[in-house]
């Protein structure tokens, strides 16, 4: 058998004239390529259709497009009533309900009637692509093509060859992405392929710290957004996807690595959505959309005492950089050595918590403030408190911090603060699709940054941070939690230790 999608000639049949479909219809005729549309609801094409219209009428009045090439555009695509009429395609691509039995159906049906060498490739999300070509006569034609939401607008497509794909179908099957003009990257077929499975950390981490109370959502976002430089928060994020649809695939990826801890979803997110609290869709989520602005402080109320005029600084990673932050708001820092009788007490520990810390150093927990430099992000800071930090060296703390109209974020005791949690895990789950050879090292970080929109990939997050301090957060997390799902990978260790990028393949 040899697959070929490069004949100019070549017909694409769509199923499933959905929110999928009909924008991977567009895509392949805007790609100038006679496209077939097919569903089984009665004018669901025709909706599609009048919808693709609309939208590209918006691209002309907008001149991104002239009326003629939309006309064309308009008619290379064809709505079909039967599967008899898709037999000249030379691929399929369904994009239908997401049920095993129904998608094994229609290729088993079409695979009757299509060419020898026509591939069938699958939109699924969470469903193998092995297992819906093993339904088939000639699994080896079938493949796995994941689009985006919206297609038109998301560059990013995951091939995925199934295990019994002839060994011509990801090769063909990329060569036809590049054809439309999207970026092709390739995956092995294994739960959430590369892009769902690494937005396992933003949204579960985050809600791990808000249920333990450590910071509100709100917070949480804030501090991802202008610290970290995140473009959405993981909570508005949440209520933009719908928590019934995000729950579901934090569900389904943790069930299908057998409950594997790092994958762990929330509890409470699960009592949310069976309260409704879905997000946009439902006008209520971790925020409200009914009335225009209902959302709580950027931090817990802080009784802002004068600025002191000394400190002590512990005289570990990062303690340098602080006494430099506050030295701009006139404090003079004494860096190690015995604290003075009285003043606040500065920490910036990785990954373990400011009670930790203090103890490991011997200071008064009363007196004692933790800062996360991690990263240095300055755009937002972070203290957090020991359970006996006294209220006026937090204000003291807060009014040295926040003195250059920095903003600040207080938050209560946890190892790894916000922003080093995160961070720490969306490295390690991105080590982890490495380690398990689910995509090259480099298609890792593409896929993240085309599909999650992060502001780097997550192994160039790693190396930006540095690999050896990610596992030392950690390890600290690890260390005080003992809870597996902060195990580093070796992917990240064994980079960490040799002191190479966490890009560098084996
Ligand atoms: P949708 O519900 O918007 O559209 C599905 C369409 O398929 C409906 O119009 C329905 O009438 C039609 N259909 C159902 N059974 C059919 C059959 N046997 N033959 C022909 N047509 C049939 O669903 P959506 O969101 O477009 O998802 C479609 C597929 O794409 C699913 O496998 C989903 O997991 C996957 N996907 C969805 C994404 C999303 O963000 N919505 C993103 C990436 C993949």
């Amino acid at each position: 058998m040899a697959i070929d999608l490069s004949k100019p000639d070549l017909i694409v049949a769509v199923f499933g004239a959905g929110t999928m479909g009909r924008g991977i219809a567009q895509v392949s005729a805007q790609a100038g390529l006679t496209t077939l549309l097919f569903d089984s609801t009665d004018g669901a094409v025709k909706t599609a259709i009048a919808a693709i219209d609309r939208g590209l009428e918006g691209l002309v009045a907008k001149e991104r497009m002239t009326a003629a090439a939309k006309q064309d555009v308009l008619n290379r695509l064809n709505s079909i009533n039967s599967l008899d009429e898709a037999k000249g395609a030379g691929i399929v691509i369904e994009a239908i309900v997401e049920d095993l039995k129904v998608k094994r159906e229609l290729f088993r049906e079409l695979e009757k009637r299509l060419s020898a060498d026509a591939v069938l490739a699958t939109n699924t999300s969470s469903l193998s692509v092995t297992e819906i070509a093993a339904g088939c006569e000639k699994p080896g034609r079938v493949g796995g093509l994941h689009f985006f939401n919206p297609p038109p607008l998301m560059r990013l497509v995951e091939v995925i060859g199934g295990l019994r794909s002839d060994p011509t179908v990801v090769p063909a099957l990329v060569g036809f992405v590049k054809r439309i003009n999207k970026h092709p990257i390739v995956a092995t077929d294994t739960p959430g392929f590369v892009v769902n499975h690494a937005g396992r950390a933003y949204g579960p981490e985050a809600l791990r710290i808000v249920s333990q109370g450590i910071a509100s959502a709100r917070e949480v976002d804030l501090l991802m957004k202008e610290a970290a430089g995140f473009r959405m928060g993981p909570f508005e994020l949440l209520d933009l996807v719908g928590g019934d649809v995000a729950h579901a695939v934090m569900v389904s990826i943790f069930e299908q690595y057998f409950d594997d801890p790092i994958y762990q979803p929330s509890a409470n997110m699960a009592v949310r959505v069976a309260g409704g609290l879905l997000g946009r869709k439902s006008k209520q989520g971790f925020y409200s959309y009914e009335k225009p602005e209902t959302s709580g402080p950027a931090t817990v109320a802080v009784s802002t005492q004068a600025i002191p005029k000394s400190v002590w600084i512990a005289d570990e990673d990062g303690g340098r950089d602080l006494a430099q932050w506050l030295s701009v708001a006139g404090v003079k820092s004494e860096l190690g050595g015995k604290p003075a009788s009285s003043g606040p007490c500065f920490v910036t520990p990785l990954g373990e918590d400011a009670s930790s810390a203090c103890v490991r150093l011997n200071l008064e927990p009363a007196r004692t403030v933790a800062v996360d430099m991690f990263g240095r992000f300055s755009g937002r800071r972070t203290l957090m408190t020991t359970p006996l930090t006294h209220a006026e060296t937090l204000g003291a703390a807060f009014a040295a911090l926040s003195d250059d109209k920095t903003p600040a974020t207080v938050i209560k005791d946890s190892p790894g603060f916000v922003v080093q949690r995160m961070l720490a895990m969306i490295v390690n789950v991105g080590t982890r699709i490495a380690e398990l050879r689910i995509a090259a090292p480099a298609d890792i970080d593409t896929a993240v940054e085309l599909g999650l929109n992060y502001p780097k990939g997550p192994l160039a997050f790693g190396d930006a941070l540095g690999g050896a301090q990610v596992l030392t957060v950690l390890d600290g997390i690890f260390a005080i939690t003992h809870d597996p799902k902060y195990r580093a990978t070796t992917w990240l260790r064994r980079r960490a230790k040799l002191g190479i990028s966490l890009l560098a393949p084996d």
